[in-house]
């Protein structure tokens, strides 16, 4: 397609987005223009592509949560043409048109540049969920967690994007990783991540019993919620804390104070949307410095735009292993 037409996946109402073509005269108020490289798919996406859960708040809009790309021209003091940018959050494909697009329009306050070592490709590679297993991590330190060689850290929906990440960075920082997935064959894959123990999800998945079962964990990052995430919170050891980042199995929570008040419990809400600038800074640059490029890439496929359908079903289903990265231009 010329420069001047590109196509995008954009979401115009009730039921599935659809691939359009766009020009410049459709691009969003913004200072910055952006040549986009790559998105990635994450679970929001999911839900926006195939229009499961209404995700953009008007319409017609761009979907993609996350981009990397170079700048096209800029009103910013702060970016020029040809710097490398990434962008998560911020309300992409929500409140502003987001990254399965070719080119888009964006306010420079969000942009940030990918961390040394980091190309375009893995920083969308990382993207969203890379930057939120991250920020889970952040979280859990801030809460006192540090590699024990006597005790283990949780990590559920493990095979997914979130948990994957979070998996092979809590393993390559030292901790004793257990992941929990429903995905038994996937076994090896979360070994090769650093897993020393992988569990069935279906034990997490009943409502606990008791509020307080056994102390498992030193810590956990939980990207399922629900029976899920009321189970983890209750095998929690003393002083022990669980970053809470996902919803992939309910948004519900039914729990009891006896974990925070008898057990010192820390549940840590983590957020990558509205997540400050200083913060995400932060997590780039750590990702950057604990993941080992091999591993991340071992964790990623790319795929071409045209095949977002299909992949929104995949992720909503469950299916998806590790990170795509989606290619715009292919
Ligand atoms: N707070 C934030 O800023 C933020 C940012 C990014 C993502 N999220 C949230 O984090 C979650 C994960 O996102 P993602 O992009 O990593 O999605 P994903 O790749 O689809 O991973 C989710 C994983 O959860 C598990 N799972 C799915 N359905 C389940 C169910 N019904 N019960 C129990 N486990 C289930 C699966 O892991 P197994 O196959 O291993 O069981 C799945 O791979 C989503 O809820 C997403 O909305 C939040």
């Amino acid at each position: 397609m010329g420069t001047d037409r590109f196509p995008a996946v954009v979401a115009s109402g009730a039921g599935p987005a659809s691939t359009v073509t766009l020009t410049d005269a459709d691009l969003p108020d913004g200072d910055v223009t952006v040549d986009v490289a790559y998105s990635s798919l994450n679970y929001k996406d999911g839900l926006a592509v195939t229009g499961r859960a209404r995700i953009a708040r008007t319409f017609p809009m761009v979907c993609g949560i996350d981009l990397a790309g170079t700048v096209r021209s800029s009103a910013a003091d702060r970016w020029r043409p040809g710097d490398e940018v990434v962008v998560t959050g911020w309300g992409l494909s929500e409140t502003h048109p987001g990254g399965y697009t070719q080119r888009e329009r964006l306010e420079s306050g969000w942009l940030l540049p990918p961390p040394p070592g980091l190309d375009l490709r893995r920083a969308m590679a990382v993207g969203t969920a890379g930057l939120t297993a991250m920020l889970c991590v952040l979280a859990l330190e801030g809460a006192g967690l540090r590699p024990d060689p006597g005790e283990e850290v949780l990590v559920t929906g493990a095979a997914g994007g979130v948990g994957s990440i979070a998996v092979a960075l809590l393993s390559a920082l030292g901790h004793r990783v257990v992941a929990s997935t429903g995905r038994a064959e996937l076994e090896p894959y979360l070994r090769d991540l650093g897993a020393g123990r992988v569990v069935d999800r279906a034990e997490l998945a009943v409502a606990p019993e008791r509020p307080l079962g056994p102390e498992r964990y030193a810590g956990a990052v939980d990207t399922v919620g629900g029976t899920t995430l009321a189970s983890v919170i209750g095998q929690v050891r003393y002083r022990g804390a669980v970053a809470a980042c996902g919803l992939a199995g309910g948004s519900e929570l039914a729990t009891s104070v006896l974990p925070f008040i008898l057990r010192n419990v820390a549940l840590l809400g983590v957020d990558s949307v509205r997540c400050p600038n200083a913060l995400r800074t932060v997590a780039w640059s750590r990702v950057a410095s604990d993941l080992p490029a091999a591993v991340l890439d071992r964790v990623t496929e790319v795929r071409p735009m045209s095949d977002i359908h299909a992949l929104a079903q995949e992720i909503l289903a469950g299916s998806v292993r590790g990170r795509v990265v989606v290619d715009p231009h292919a």
